[in-house]
């Protein structure tokens, strides 16, 4: 169940590359959040708080036991998210979430290989995966992580320390392989598989369609976190719709990110 609430900063700390990870005051939301749900944040200034952006809920603190925080972590990208890097410990915000549908996670008894695919900012919501995933399922997950240029990997070192494997890519080959994480991937997906796998995505549009399409050529499960501009972040503004791979009808065409979604399965949406 969402929870609408005035969350104190607790820390806010610059990681590079025009991102930043913030932490927040809000145990309520922290117990309920799973991977790939998000919160809409709400700047301090009254008049402003019901123009929210959404954000994922990217960890949670402590690492083990009962969450008494949680974090954001997010990239510069216009008004709101610049007025949020000037917030300091002791800043409320208005918060509400959990928000959406997130990802599947699958048994720890199912023994599947799980792929990670992060391009940039999209590795966000992927530390709360390793966390919720349990130590045995993590050490079975590859992460994919990819950016433009080495500051652009975010959380490089705690990914490492959690993750089966990491793989590090880069368009100008300053960190890991020169070129798209899609390349990798594609290596690693016509590679025998170890048993059942699943693929995992989050990143920019163009990253988003090309591993759907490599997947859905495999016959590979795939689940994508999809952005849309939101206002609302609960159903009621239709603000978010994408369009539906198959719809069966003419009122079926599309459906809300927000809700349904961010995270669908490849075989549901035209990212
Ligand atoms: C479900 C969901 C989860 C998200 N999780 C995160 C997260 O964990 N971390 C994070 O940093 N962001 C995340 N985002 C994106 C984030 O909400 C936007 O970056 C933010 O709303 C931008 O607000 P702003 O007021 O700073 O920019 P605006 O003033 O709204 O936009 C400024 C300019 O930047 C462009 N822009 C805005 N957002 C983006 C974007 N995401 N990519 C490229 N261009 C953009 C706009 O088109 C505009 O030209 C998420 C979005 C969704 C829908
Ligand atoms: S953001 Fe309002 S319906 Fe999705």
């Amino acid at each position: 169940m969402p929870q609408d609430l005035r969350a104190r900063v607790l820390e806010q700390e610059e990681l590079g590359g025009g991102c930043f990870r913030m932490r927040l005051d809000a145990a309520p939301i922290a117990r309920e959040a799973r991977a790939g749900q998000f919160v809409m944040i709400g700047l301090p200034d009254p008049a402003e708080t019901l123009v929210r952006r959404p954000f994922s809920v990217a960890r949670l603190v402590p690492d083990t036991g009962e969450p008494e925080a949680l974090e954001i972590v997010y990239k510069v990208y216009g008004r709101r998210t610049r007025q949020m890097t000037r917030f300091r410990p002791g800043t409320e915000v208005a918060l509400l979430g959990p928000l959406g549908r997130g990802f599947w996670i699958p048994g720890e008894a199912e023994g599947t290989e799980v792929l990670l695919v992060a391009g940039g900012i999209g590795a966000a919501p992927f530390p709360l995966f390793l966390q919720r995933a349990g130590k045995d399922l993590a050490g079975r997950t590859t992460l994919f992580l990819g950016g433009g240029t080495r500051d652009d990997l975010l959380l490089v070192d705690w990914f490492r320390e959690r993750c089966g494997e990491v793989v590090l890519v880069t368009e100008d080959g300053s960190a890991g392989e020169r070129g798209l994480v899609t390349g990798p991937l594609a290596a690693r997906l016509d590679a025998p598989p170890r048993g059942e796998r699943v693929v995992l995505a989050c990143g920019p549009r163009p990253m988003l369609r090309a591993v759907a399409e490599l997947c859905l050529a495999r016959d590979v499960p795939c689940q994508l976190s999809l952005e849309e501009r939101m206002a609302c972040g609960f159903g009621a503004c239709l603000g978010c719709v994408v369009e539906r791979r198959h719809p069966e009808g003419e009122f079926d065409r599309y459906v809300r990110v927000c809700t349904e979604g961010p995270v669908f399965d490849a075989r549901e949406v035209l990212p």
